[in-house]
């Protein structure tokens, strides 16, 4: 048994996993030879996904379709995992809600808010309890390189990436003499699904896109040794540049420009 499946297999959960960034994390679990409950909406993905995995590498799968910000989305995924052991958790499923803070709706918000901060927050509370008691495993939390610095028009958005940041680095110092690595990822523009958003083109803006198989990867590899990682090394200098070399009005009205550059008028 490799050494990555002993500390953090039998069973992966891996949210958002219908597309993107999850969808690489579970095909790449599934390659380490870890089993992969994958949760999303779209159950036709998921159950695609999860046959092509069974087929490719010979793990078993559980496909668990879920709106995490449905009121029973916690009921949903206990009981599709209450006969599984989770050694890794991936806090992955995450949505924006781009444009003027005042032009969304209230309920919009509130939506992302559950999604991209309540879920990962009781997802964790309940699976690093379980992780505690088997004496060993592993949680990922994905942020964003927003999640540093904030970011007009995505300030909902990265206020909430801000959150699992702090969260999962501090949870890393806290967990770590439990057994329980803690790692919090945090790509810069990555090309998927979420970067085709309603009212936005980001294609002419000058960044650097990742893969999201990278992106993936470099989660694996630093989980148990790191507590942070920005992947990409355009990435990691935009974001040091933006939170130590300038002011933080100084990047944030230059973030804010770029954004509102790829972004309709009407939503600004
Ligand atoms: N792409 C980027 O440039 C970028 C940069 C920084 C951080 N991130 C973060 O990376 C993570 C993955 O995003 P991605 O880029 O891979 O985008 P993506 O392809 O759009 O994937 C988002 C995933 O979240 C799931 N999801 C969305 N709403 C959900 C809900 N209510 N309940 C359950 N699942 C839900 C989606 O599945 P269903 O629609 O089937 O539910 C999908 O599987 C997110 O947390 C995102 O914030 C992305």
């Amino acid at each position: 048994m490799n050494e990555f499946k002993t500390k953090y297999g039998p069973w992966a959960l891996v949210t958002g996993a219908s597309s993107g960034i999850g969808k690489e994390f579970a095909r790449q679990l599934a390659a380490n030879g870890i089993n992969v409950a994958v949760a999303a909406r779209r159950q036709d993905r998921l159950e695609e996904l999860a046959q092509e995995l069974e087929n490719k590498h010979h793990i078993q799968t559980r496909a668990i379709p879920v709106d995490l910000t449905a009121v029973n989305y916690l009921d949903i995924i206990q009981s599709a995992t209450a006969d599984i052991e989770i050694g890794l958790l991936i806090n992955n499923a995450g949505a924006g809600a781009p444009g003027a803070f005042l032009r969304q709706s209230l309920d919009n918000y509130t939506r992302v808010v559950q999604l991209n901060v309540t879920a990962p927050m009781q997802l964790t509370h309940i699976f690093g309890e379980q992780m505690i008691k088997q004496g060993y495993g592993g949680i990922i939390f994905i942020s964003s390189i927003a999640g540093y610095m904030g970011s007009p028009y995505m300030a909902n958005y990265a206020a909430t990436k801000a959150y699992l940041l702090n969260l999962g680095a501090a949870l890393h110092i806290e967990l770590k003499s439990k057994g329980v690595d803690v790692l919090v990822v945090s790509p810069g523009p990555t090309r998927t699904e979420m970067m085709e958003m309603e009212g936005t083109d980001f294609s002419s803006i000058p960044m650097n896109w990742m893969e999201a198989g990278a992106v993936a990867a470099a989660g694996l590899q630093a989980l148990g040794q790191k507590s942070t990682i920005i992947p990409g090394g355009m990435n990691k200098v935009m974001s040091f540049m933006a939170t130590r070399v300038m002011s933080r009005q100084t990047a944030l009205t230059m973030f804010g420009n770029m954004m509102a550059k790829g972004m309709d008028p009407a939503i600004l």
